[in-house]
């Protein structure tokens, strides 16, 4: 490592904002459009989530539709499986997005991802579908994440 990957790292490690997007998969998203990922603190990829700490997820999409609603459903894949994954609020409309949700405008989704000391060190692949009045997807997008002690 020399001595600028060093210092960049060290900044990324006291929780400086590391501006790399996160790298994402789109898994459907039919009534609206992802543009960014931002998961933070993740310094490198995939992220790695430390048991017991709480990760800010901020997702910029935008909407092709009306929707008074938005709900959050998250799933932790496992080998394929998907296992739900327990978030704090699922209500969209109270995560930094005004609602009703109008067409042609954009969001920025705000979050928190708790992760539990009792979660095994795994790799998986964190699915994130944000759901309209008609359940249809705003936006469903996968990323993959590793669980670390
Ligand atoms: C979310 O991400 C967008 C796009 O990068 C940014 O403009 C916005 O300030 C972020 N919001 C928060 C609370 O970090």
């Amino acid at each position: 490592m020399d001595v600028r990957t060093g210092f960049v790292v060290l900044l990324c490690l006291m929780g400086f904002t590391c501006a790399e997007p996160v790298k994402y998969i789109d898994c459907g998203s039919s009534t609206g459009k992802v543009s960014m990922v931002d998961v933070k603190p993740c310094s490198s990829q995939p992220c790695q989530l430390r048991k017991g700490e709480s990760y800010s997820v901020n997702v910029t999409f935008n909407s092709a539709v009306e929707s008074q609603t938005s709900t959050a459903v998250v799933h932790g894949v496992i080998a394929g499986v998907p296992v739900p994954f327990p978030i704090p609020k699922e209500d969209g409309c109270k995560s930094g997005i005004q609602c009703p949700i109008q067409p042609q405008q954009k969001y920025h989704y705000l979050n928190t991802l708790p992760v539990k000391s009792e979660y095994p060190a795994i790799k998986l692949v964190v699915k994130w579908e944000l759901r309209d009045d008609d359940k249809n997807d705003l936006f469903c997008i996968k990323f993959p994440v590793q669980i670390v002690s």
